[in-house]
């Protein structure tokens, strides 16, 4: 899951694509590299690490020229080391490619080219992209052709972008499952991974789809299918949002500041959405779909890390209001295994990125299966938006930092708004729930204002090698989410588990070295988690919980006690992630660890 980009026009290339790069880096930032041509000589630069570290070389090399490829890299095939990092080229250094994917049929290519006597310097799948439309453009000598040749002869996801010393005024692109966007301007063009790394220069985007072909000049956008063999009208579309949200304004790092835009991510979730006066809820997205939403009579959610577990809270909440049997699945599981499908099913895609390859195949492999195709994305205009029958929007704006935070919270916000809605109002959760969702930006304020409380906590634990997270019913997904963060930035071992399930073997693991985070806002089940509290103090285990305002009785049975505002158990994750975000943030904050790009992460996963 890397970042690509291509710049032509008049503007300094590199520039743009650097800067471009910067904003891309969250999908990777093992090293850095891109391609330019001055004057007819190709230049490619690269560096391992961060942008940044490109950046200098770039600047002292003075380069003012027009075209300009770039990447940013997630290595999946090959070391973190010079060699491996694009853009890739031919022996004669004449064609330049950057790839995001992964090739896998690059071996076979790979043998078939030696034999003809093609020598490789890289690790990487990628390289066999260069060395193969060299093959087909000693033959073809037409660089458009002897690319699309090249595309038919590759296997696996990609989006590529290629630059040729024969052809200097031309960017050449194609995408197939992983993400690509064109930029449209005046007598300039731009092509990325996504269109933050364009959004400072045009609003004007077209979305590829798959087995697409570009052809890029500074005055022209041909795109043709491969698929379909024809030349495409492309469909120029506006992005809605600008890139002030997406900026970091005073904020230290990404990641606080997409904590603390929490309040509004929750309120813009259910804008418009949760109406108590109407007694109504309110999902456009699934106006179109609405009459097969009522014969719906089983629901499978797919999705990965966070947003599964925004599924898992969702399951809990659409069978007990909704009444219909919810199955949730790691997508890359569910893509492999047979199980039955009846028409009256829904699969409903969950995604922050809404590119996660992994979701997207789910999708794929349901395609001819006449099921309902569901998203609940954040990502406006993203491939899962774009794939499935109808959805819902998050509208937490941009999420920049690897760690998911805030699209969580907006993602469990739409999950409890789409099961009162398939509730058609039966449930008699129906009107305080809804009024509970437009009081609860106050509540996760409450939380944000105790932040110091949370700071204190994290300073006196940030040393401990091991920690446990328990909770029951909504509060075991939320135990699972909060392990997860801490493992993401902090790089500390952290299980989530149900509460009840620890005694089964986990409890094996506590001593006086190994906390627990114990998940205890008031709810049905309190005195059981209780008993489990027991149970770990009863092997000396250190105790912090999570409890509910106004709750003594806990703080006899706890080390330490955070408390937050009380709200309903369908909610109750919202709130209770937040104080999970925060300790996690402190304890990577307090470890000197980079919190926005956690090592060996990536913020949107698209390879299987
Ligand atoms: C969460 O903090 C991680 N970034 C990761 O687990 C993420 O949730 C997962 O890759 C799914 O991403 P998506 O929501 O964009 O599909």
């Amino acid at each position: 899951m890397c970042g690509i980009i291509g710049y032509i026009g008049p503007l300094s290339a590199t520039d743009v694509v650097i800067e471009g790069l910067e904003s891309l880096e969250y999908r990777g930032y093992d090293s850095a590299g891109l391609a330019t041509i001055e004057k007819n000589k190709p230049i490619v630069l690269k560096q391992v690490g961060r942008v940044s570290g490109l950046r200098k070389i770039v600047e002292q090399s003075k380069l003012k020229t027009t075209i300009a490829i770039g990447h940013t890299r997630w290595a999946t095939h090959g070391g973190v080391n010079l060699k491996n990092a694009h853009p890739h080229t031919n022996l004669d250094n004449t064609i330049f490619v950057v790839h995001n994917g992964i090739i896998e049929n690059a071996s076979d290519i790979r043998s078939k080219l030696e034999i003809d006597g093609y020598r490789f310097v890289s690790d990487t799948d990628t390289e066999v992209v260069p060395h193969l439309i060299d093959y087909y453009f000693k033959q073809i000598d037409d660089f458009k052709a002897a690319f699309e040749a090249t595309l038919r002869d590759i296997k696996g996801a990609y989006s590529l972008v290629a630059l040729s010393q024969s052809d200097p005024e031309t960017i050449y692109a194609a995408r197939l499952s992983s993400p690509l966007v064109i930029g449209v301007g005046e007598d300039e063009n731009f092509i990325a991974s996504d269109p933050s790394a364009i959004i400072e220069h045009t609003k004007k985007v077209i979305y590829l789809d798959d087995y697409d072909v570009v052809v890029l000049t500074k005055s022209s956008v041909e795109v043709s299918n491969l698929k379909h063999d024809k030349t495409k009208k492309p469909n120029i579309e506006l992005l809605e949002y600008d890139n002030e949200q997406a900026l970091l304004g005073d904020y230290p790092n990404f990641m606080l500041k997409e904590i603390f835009e929490t309040p509004a991510a929750i309120r813009n979730a259910s804008l418009g959405r949760a109406l108590p006066d109407k007694n109504l809820v309110k999902l456009g997205g699934l106006e179109n779909v609405s009459e097969q939403l009522k014969y719906i009579d089983r629901i499978v959610i797919v999705a990965m890390g966070t947003s599964y577990y925004a599924g898992l809270v969702g399951e809990y909440l659409i069978e007990e209001m909704a009444g219909i049997p919810v199955e949730v699945q790691l997508a890359s599981e569910f893509n492999y295994r047979d199980e039955p499908f009846s028409r009256s099913t829904a699969i409903i895609a969950i995604s922050q990125s809404g590119e996660t390859a992994d979701t997207i195949a789910a999708l794929k492999k349901v395609e001819d299966y006449g099921v309902l195709r569901l998203g609940i994305v954040n990502a406006v205009g993203s491939s899962i938006s774009r794939i499935t029958d109808a959805g819902v929007y998050c509208h937490a704006g941009p999420e920049k930092a690897v760690a998911s935070t805030k699209a969580f919270v907006a993602q469990v916000t739409v999950l409890n708004l789409l099961a009162l809605k398939l509730s058609e109002g039966k449930t008699k959760r129906f009107k305080p729930l809804l009024n509970e969702l437009l009081l609860l930006p106050d509540k996760a304020q409450a939380i944000l204002d105790s932040i110091d409380d949370i700071k204190k906590l994290a300073d006196k634990y940030y040393g401990y090698r091991d920690f446990l997270y328990i909770g029951r019913h909504t509060s075991f997904p939320a135990a699972l989410e909060g392990a997860l963060k801490l493992k993401e930035i902090s790089y500390i071992h952290a299980e989530g588990y149900a509460a009840g399930e620890m005694k089964h073997g986990p409890i094996a693991m506590i001593d006086k070295d190994f906390p627990t985070f114990a998940i205890a806002t008031d709810s049905p089940l309190l005195d059981k988690t209780y008993s489990n509290i027991q149970e770990i103090r009863a092997r000396c285990g250190p105790v912090i919980a999570i409890a509910t305002i106004g709750n003594s009785e806990i703080k006899k049975l706890c080390d330490d006690v955070i408390y937050i505002p009380k709200t309903e158990t369908e909610t109750d994750p919202i709130l209770q992630v937040i104080v999970m975000q925060l300790f996690a943030y402190f304890i990577s904050m307090k470890k000197g660890f980079d919190v926005d790009k956690p090592r060996n992460l990536a913020k949107s996963v698209t390879v299987e």
